[in-house]
């Protein structure tokens, strides 16, 4: 076997003089992800197949985000498609939330799972100012009749309360989860002090996930929520992993020639390194066919330490690159 790592056109030209299906050339990169080469730095780090959560379930490390979906950004169908296409291509993680879009992002969501609800994870959110009373059980009600689905894989807390709440907003989503309306909860938004607080609350370490901002151009996190949520054995699900709408990752030269080398778009390449650790899910959104087939190709995407320290270099962050 060469000892030098194939970028991704070499792969699949040789694959293709060989003959090889896609199962045989999915086997073969796994392969050449776990090779060794001493010297050249191109020991490649594949993308993790699934992401365990606490209680054992595996997601896919990239899902779909829906945020402005169904609500005219692109063509309705146009947007149906391009769910659809990620779905198809193991995407199935879908987030969206009671707001977005005063609703429609979910009804939008409903006529595309809609016979296919089994093969979904399917996340959405409630509102801190709808957490007192029976609010979240009326928000999560709501959420489910607009998905037209009877239960959420994943109910969220969209942004931080006061610490003293923490405890009734638990009680609350665990009412929800023993109800069969919810699997499991999580936050978003959250600092590590707040992890800590949760975590201090009865029932609060049963939290899944904390939703936070997360690319190549906003390494916030790194320090401490990231670090805090490893030591917990807790993923990270990543929003705006392309940088969000008005800071867009993809034009940057830096990702743009990695990409070259890899034979895939800069987008797929700015994805495969936000899941890099095996342990954070991203969740990019779009409403292009040819963007999210772009992006699903970050799943097989194996960047070398050279990418990475590449990478670093280009995109330090606050703190410097961790
Ligand atoms: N919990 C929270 O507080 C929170 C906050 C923000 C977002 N979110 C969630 O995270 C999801 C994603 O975040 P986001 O929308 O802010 O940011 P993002 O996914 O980083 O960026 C979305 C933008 O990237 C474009 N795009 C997607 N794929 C592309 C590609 N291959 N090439 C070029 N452009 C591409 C999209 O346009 P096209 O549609 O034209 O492809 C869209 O303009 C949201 O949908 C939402 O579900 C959560």
């Amino acid at each position: 076997m060469n000892k030098h790592l194939l970028n991704r056109r070499q792969f699949s030209a040789r694959c293709a003089a060989f003959g090889l299906s896609f199962p045989a050339l999915s086997a073969m990169i796994a392969a050449q992800a776990t090779a060794q080469v001493p010297g050249t730095g191109a020991a490649s780090k594949p993308a993790a197949r699934t992401v365990k959560l606490p209680d054992g379930t595996t997601v896919p490390p990239l899902g779909q985000g829906c945020w402005h979906l169904g609500q005219g950004r692109h063509p309705l169908a146009v947007e149906e498609e391009a769910l659809r296409t990620g779905i198809s291509l193991g995407l199935t993680l879908v987030d969206t939330s009671g707001n977005y879009g005063n609703g429609r992002s979910e009804q939008f969501i409903s006529r595309v799972i809609a016979g296919q609800r089994d093969r979904i994870f399917l996340v959405s959110k409630v509102e801190p100012n709808q957490v007192s009373g029976d609010g979240m059980a009326r928000a999560c009600e709501a959420s489910l009749a607009r998905l037209g689905s009877d239960y959420l894989d994943l109910y969220l807390l969209h942004a931080p309360v006061p610490s003293t709440q923490f405890s009734g907003v638990v009680a609350g989503f665990e009412q929800l989860r023993a109800a069969g309306k919810i699997r499991a909860w999580g936050v978003s938004n959250f600092n590590s002090g707040q992890m800590e607080d949760l975590f201090r609350v009865p029932d609060g370490h049963r939290c899944a996930t904390n939703q936070v901002p997360y690319s190549l151009n906003y390494r916030h996190i790194e320090p401490a929520v990231l670090s805090w949520c490893k030591q917990h054995n807790m993923p990270v699900m990543a929003y705006s992993p392309l940088g969000g709408d008005h800071n867009l990752v993809v034009g940057d030269r830096t990702l743009v020639q990695i990409a070259a080398m890899h034979d895939c778009s800069a987008a797929a390449v700015a994805l495969a390194w936000v899941i890099r650790s095996g342990s954070v899910i991203a969740i990019p959104e779009s409403g292009s066919p040819a963007h999210v087939k772009e992006n699903a190709v970050a799943l097989s995407i194996a960047l070398t330490p050279r990418d990475l320290q590449t990478l670093d270099a280009a995109f330090p962050g606050p703190f410097g690159a961790t």
